[in-house]
């Protein structure tokens, strides 16, 4: 037999066996069950036919060289079934180690992305030689996902690269580098501009190199840096634990954790029993809940969310050539470097020739920091810079095929900005606000083409956040919204899809946490306690200093309109704790938030964030009232999830992909939870070990007793409970 399943054996007249992984039922090569049968049959014929071999070559017939674990197994793996998958993880890991200790040399010609087990792959040959190929990229993103790289990947990056850089640079934070910078972090030893020369370099390897053994299986070998046993590396082992809890910021990731205790341990005992333990650490990540969550979120969402899954099917892709950016301010000068920086012409209107020179100004200098970092070139940001056109004259936007319009907050100038600019771009130009809080149907009646207007809700700062909330209004057409969704892929970034109501879903929901922070303040809660809260909960920013950001007056303004709404709709408004906390803040206090110079934090005169103003212990705090910490955290979970499942039941959201990772990528919902609405499916903290959507609504009405009805679970939720579903999209 010469071929299995999924690695072909060619064998040439000099003794090289290349091992061609080409699985064909899939794009991509996988650690599937007919890889696992085929390398078993591989190393088998290895060992037999040894004499006749001179080396080995491994490289793929994908574009990719090998994608890792079926991440689809790993979801469902259960403490039940956890015993299997440690098992066939030995397995797999012995017939890597088999390979390893042939005794002949054996290369990587890692011809495209070696992500993960890819890589753990690459890292159990005697030499890894990348090939440098456009987006290709290599490391260890397991720790992204919740887990860790099971395959070998701790042990022998530990005994290559040593405890410290292992962890930095490829463990702890799952870095993909590009192959080059791959070369320069040790992580390959060698790369090749062309196939040819990858498998020329593989072959001179062979040839200068016939009794290859790793570094790690020759006598005297000492792990790069020391390990713990040694008093000098010892001395340094404290700060490992104290960078990690900085990582996560106290906040429940147990990959880090897990990493961190493979990787020392490891380092102090044998390969094998070291193999044994990182498996053991492995197993024990992949059958928690947290890599669930994030495997959910940030692999299956994310590609249900990217490819389309809420876009209109049956309407014909379309890129933008020419974009309209209306206003020059913060957001839309983010705006529009990130159109130049996807090739697309862009015209910068503000209402000065200086105001619109100075959003561009912007670009101008993000251009140069990129370039001085070495993350461009020159050549490429004078192209860039070239793209974007600074005006002050409406005639300046002819020919554009989409506008983006980011001026006040006003809905009679948005109206009239549009006024202007609708019959000089192309007379089907796609229509766009990117409001923050104006309900996107009432502004559309500021324009003739009503099916065509459509919110474009970026995040600042634009350059850096990945996600657009696209939201569609009463009568926004189907094309539009198609049209609007491509041109947020266009420009790379992330699209969810909502339907039109006030705040629409992030700004609504990201609304209930600051409330909620705001409102245990006023209750006398510690400030310090509840900032810790939210940090430990896993938020990226605090509570209260987001609201700082923010500005007190925001939300003031937005409950009033709210209010104002539900009134002449002949609904009762109902206050909510945080407004006379906020109403405090800025009448009696005069502290509007960081831009007024006061906030619930003091700021020094260069504007930098001091510490909490003292006088909220005075005016707020009441000594000695205490609640417990998990409650302080549960609150914003709950508070921010309660309120999605009520956007779910209103038909603003459609979508559960698109509501978890707008929460993780739009407002920061903490991701080990996976999303707003997996936090739910996944909820951990039930009575009696009780998980899932039954402990989350008992857990709610316990809240709602304590902290208010506006915990109280909605219907859809307590339905669903009951009939034992979960939120999905069905997929
Ligand atoms: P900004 O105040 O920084 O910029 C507004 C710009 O619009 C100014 O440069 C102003 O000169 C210009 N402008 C005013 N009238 C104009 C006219 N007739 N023609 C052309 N330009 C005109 O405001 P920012 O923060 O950039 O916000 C813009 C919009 O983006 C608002 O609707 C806001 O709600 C929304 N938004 C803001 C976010 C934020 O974090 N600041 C986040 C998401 C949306």
């Amino acid at each position: 037999m010469t071929d299995t399943p999924t690695i072909r054996w060619e064998q040439d007249d000099t003794g090289v066996v290349t091992l061609v992984l080409d699985d064909p039922n899939q794009s991509a090569n996988t650690m599937n069950q007919a890889f696992r049968d085929s390398l078993a049959v591989i190393t088998d014929r290895l060992e037999a036919e040894k004499d006749g071999i001179r080396g080995v070559i491994l490289t793929s017939a994908k574009k990719t060289f090998f994608a890792g674990g079926d991440l689809r197994d790993l979801i469902r793996v259960t403490p039940e079934t956890a015993q299997d998958l440690f098992d066939g993880g030995m397995a797999i890991k012995r017939q890597m180690r088999r390979i390893e200790t042939l005794g002949k040399p054996v290369v990587a010609a890692i011809n495209g992305a070696a992500l993960g087990g890819g890589y753990e792959l690459a890292l159990a040959c005697h030499h890894r030689i990348a090939l440098d190929a456009p987006g290709s990229r290599i490391g260890c993103p397991e720790v992204t996902l919740g887990l860790l790289p099971g395959g070998g990947g701790v042990v022998r990056t530990v005994r290559m690269l040593g405890i410290a850089d292992a962890l930095l640079k490829v463990l702890l934070q799952g870095t993909q580098y590009t192959p080059r910078r791959a070369l320069e972090n040790g992580l390959v030893d060698d790369v090749a501009d062309t196939r040819e020369e990858l498998i020329a370099k593989a072959r001179a390897f062979i040839d200068a190199n016939p009794e290859s053994a790793q570094p790690w299986d020759r006598p005297g070998h000492r792990i790069p840096g020391g390990t713990p046993a040694n008093p000098k590396f010892a001395a340094n082992l404290p700060a490992f634990p104290a960078n990690l809890r900085k990582q996560t910021n106290g906040a429940p990731y147990p990959a880090p954790r897990n990493i961190l205790a493979a990787a020392v341990e490891g380092a102090q005992v044998d390969f094998e029993t070291a193999q044994v333990i990182e498996a053991r650490y492995f197993v024990e990540l992949a059958a928690g809940q947290t890599s669930k969550n994030m495997i959910q979120a940030f692999f299956f969402d994310l590609q249900a969310v990217n490819s389309g899954a809420s876009r209109p099917q049956g309407i014909e892709p379309r890129t933008v050539r020419k974009v309209a950016v209306l206003g020059a301010g913060m957001m839309g000068a983010g705006i529009a470097y990130s159109c130049a920086r996807a090739g697309i012409d862009v015209v910068l209107k503000d209402v000065t020739p200086e105001a619109a020179a100075k959003g561009k100004a912007y670009s101008e200098k993000l251009c140069a920091k990129a370039v001085s970092r070495g993350r461009t070139t020159q050549e490429k940001a004078d192209a860039l810079l070239a793209r974007i056109a600074p005006t002050a004259e409406a005639g300046d936007l002819a020919g554009c095929d989409a506008v983006i319009e980011a001026v006040f907050e006003d809905v009679a100038l948005k109206h009239k900005v549009f006024q202007e600019i609708q019959d000089v771009v192309d007379p089907d130009a796609l229509l766009c606000s990117n409001t923050s809080t104006l309900p996107i149907t009432a502004l559309a009646e500021g324009v003739e083409r009503q099916s065509d207007f459509i919110g474009l809700h970026f995040f600042s700062p634009v350059d850096k956040m990945p996600l657009v909330e696209i939201i569609k209004g009463g009568r926004t057409g189907d094309e539009a919204l198609a049209r609007a969704f491509d041109l947020v892929r266009q420009i790379k970034k992330t699209p969810i899809v909502v339907n039109d109501s006030r705040g629409f879903f992030t700004s609504r929901v990201i609304g209930r946490f600051i409330d909620e922070g705001v409102a245990m303040v006023g209750e006398g809660i510690e400030p310090a306690s509840v900032e810790q809260a939210a940090a430990q909960a896993g938020y990226p920013a605090k509570v209260l200093s987001l609201m700082d950001e923010l500005t007190l007056t925001l939300p003031r303004k937005i409950r009033s309109e709210s209010r104002r709404a539900v009134e002449e709709a002949g609904g009762t408004w109902t206050a909510h704790p945080a407004e006379a906390v906020i109403d405090r803040m800025v009448d009696e206090f005069g502290r509007p938030g960081r831009a007024g110079g006061a906030g619930f934090y003091t700021y020094k005169d260069d504007g930098g964030r001091d510490v909490l103003w003292p006088g909220l212990r005075e005016h707020f705090t009441t000594p000695g009232y205490e609640i417990p910490f998990r409650d302080m955290q549960e609150r914003m979970l709950f508070a921010e999830a309660l309120d999605t499942v009520r956007l779910l039941e209103e038909g603003v959201l459609t979508s559960v992909a698109d509501a978890n990772i707008g929460s993780i990528l739009g407002i920061g919902f903490p991701g080990w939870t996976g999303g707003v609405l997996q936090y739910i499916n996944g909820y951990e903290g039930g009575a009696g070990g009780e998980t899932g959507l039954p402990a989350f609504v008992a857990r709610a009405r316990e809240l709602a007793e304590r902290y208010g009805e506006r915990f109280a679970p909605p219907a859809l939720l307590v339905d669903k409970a009951e009939k034992g579903e979960r939120f999905t999209d069905g997929r």
